[in-house]
């Protein structure tokens, strides 16, 4: 019996749960799903990940039965054009699923959940010819972390361990509801991914497009770009490289 087994029937529909003990990445593994032709709503959450990835290539830390680790399949009925926004709303969906549990989630834009400034959560969404994969990590038990890492845990920021099946079975909620609205409901989603918005009035660097840029954040635009403030004039990156806070809010 898995920590899961009790949430798989309170799954919303279509989502449905999958558990593995041991896998590589569950990306690379439900991306193997997902070309065979599997339905929309696959959830594979594995206790433990011996390639598990993060953004840029980084390996992510994932301790056994601490953390939680899961990737979502979707098959969105909005237009691609609009598909990168599930960045964004994978975000929300952690941040608000987050909140059951501990006060107020931020997001770091595109899509790291962080509270008190220590990520919490970290998100890899992978698009295929007809799919989207959505990849989860969050800490939710683990008590330690390598050194260097500006990592928290909801156990940390609770001081109690927290049923890891509950917390993946808000996030499933959460995404189920944000979704189908990755075109048209969009802009029903800005306000709350605004209103986490971490990055908002503080000055960064990030590299786009290969070029460096610097400046102070002034928001999220319509469409889900950030908007960089450079030079007095106001630049919409819609996809960077890591985004470094370079000075205090102010
Ligand atoms: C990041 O912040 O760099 C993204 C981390 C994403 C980690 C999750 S864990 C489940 C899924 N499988 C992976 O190999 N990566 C994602």
């Amino acid at each position: 019996m898995s920590d899961f087994d009790h949430i798989a029937s309170q799954m919303p529909d279509p989502f449905r749960l999958l558990w593995r003990e041991r896998v590589s990445s569950t990306n690379d593994e439900l991306r193997a799903l997902a070309e065979k032709g599997m339905a929309e709503g696959l959830v594979l959450v594995a206790e433990e990940q011996t390639a598990g990835r993060g953004r840029r290539g980084a390996e992510w830390f994932s301790p056994k039965g601490e953390s939680l680790a899961f990737s979502v399949l979707l098959r969105p009925l909005d237009p691609k054009a609009f598909w990168h926004r599930l960045s964004l709303v994978a975000g929300l969906a952690v941040a608000e699923a987050v909140e059951r549990f501990v006060p107020l989630a931020e997001i770091k834009w595109p899509n790291d959940v962080l509270i008190g400034g220590k990520k919490i959560a970290g998100i890899l969404v992978e698009a295929g010819s007809d799919f989207v994969i959505v990849g989860i990590g969050i800490n939710v038990n683990t008590d330690t972390f390598p050194e260097g890492l500006a990592a928290t845990s909801l156990a940390i920021e609770r001081g109690e361990d927290v049923p890891r099946g509950e917390v993946l079975l808000a996030v499933v909620e959460r995404l189920a509801h944000h979704s189908n609205r990755l075109g048209g409901g969009f802009e029903g989603l800005l306000a709350g991914i605004r209103e986490r918005c971490h990055l908002t009035g503080r000055r960064v660097t990030l590299t786009c497009a290969e070029k460096r840029r610097e400046g102070v954040v002034r928001g999220i635009g319509m469409g889900g770009e950030l908007l960089l403030e450079c030079d007095g004039n106001i630049e919409q990156i819609v996809q960077a490289d890591e985004v470094r806070l370079v000075a205090p809010k102010g």
